[in-house]
């Protein structure tokens, strides 16, 4: 996939990681369409700006209708604060999952067509490594993300013949303002180098991306998907 000449569409646009992707994309000379659910944040030059929520079927359609010449589908949106299974709010959970599993399902089935009418194209789903391991204080995310690494998987199979590409980019700690208000409510303190600048995550990514990786893992990323073939245990961030 070359990211130069692409038009891209990045969910979540308004902060943290989908800004950065949006920055980034631009910076490599792709056309982006930049989107979130308050538009009106979105601060980034250059960007053609749309209202969108992954988890409102209208929106969606109306964000495949009128972005019918993108070729590069970036799913990063997502509510990360499921909280915990037992005894969490269970509107939380539910929403942490509807965002992160049923609204990355909505776009794709979505754009799919749109891929395909653009030469196949490529589809990057944000995941994390709490897919392969476990959030002390937000499990009900972590059972979310491994939902969405299946979900990621099955559409690549099924988007194969389209020729779309179909990338998980799965970081660990990737230093946004969510991620430190969660560590301060959990009182949690990163050890130095263990968090990834979400700048340097989306070079990582869109390299990843151009050279047609399937899987894309930051060193934490990397560490949970080793683990995973080891003896079950309890997985620390940090
Ligand atoms: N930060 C980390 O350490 C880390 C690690 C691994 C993976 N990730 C993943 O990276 C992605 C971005 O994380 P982040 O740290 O940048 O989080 P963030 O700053 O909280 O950003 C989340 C973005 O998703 C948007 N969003 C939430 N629900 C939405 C919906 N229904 N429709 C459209 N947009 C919606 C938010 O928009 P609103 O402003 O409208 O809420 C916001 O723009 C997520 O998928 C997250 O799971 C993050």
């Amino acid at each position: 996939m070359n990211v130069h000449g692409a038009t891209a569409l990045v969910t979540g646009a308004n902060r943290g990681i989908g800004r950065s992707f949006a920055i980034e994309l631009l910076a490599r000379g792709a056309t982006v369409y930049a989107t979130a659910r308050t538009p009106e944040l979105i601060d980034i030059p250059g960007a053609e700006v749309m209202r969108l929520d992954i988890t409102d079927q209208a929106s969606v359609a109306a964000a495949a209708a009128r972005a019918s010449d993108v070729d590069l589908l970036i799913n990063n949106a997502a509510d990360t604060a499921g909280g915990s299974l037992v005894d969490g709010d269970p509107d939380a959970i539910r929403s942490t999952m509807e965002s992160n599993y049923f609204g990355t399902l909505a776009m794709i089935r979505a754009f799919a067509p749109v891929l395909a009418r653009n030469g196949g194209g490529a589809i990057l789903n944000v995941l994390s490594a709490a897919a392969w391991s476990t959030v002390p204080g937000n499990t009900a995310y972590a059972a979310a993300k491994s939902a969405q690494w299946g979900l990621t998987n099955g559409v690549r199979v099924e988007l194969a013949e389209q020729g779309t590409l179909v990338t998980a980019l799965v970081p660990g700690l990737v230093g946004t303002p969510t991620l430190y208000d969660f560590a301060r409510r959990q009182g949690i303190e990163f050890p130095d180098g263990r968090v990834i600048d979400p700048a340097d995550l989306v070079r990582l990514a869109l390299d990843g991306l151009e050279a047609g990786e399937i899987e894309v893992l930051d060193p934490i990323g990397a560490e949970a998907k080793s683990a995973l073939s080891g003896p079950p245990r309890a997985f620390a961030l940090g």
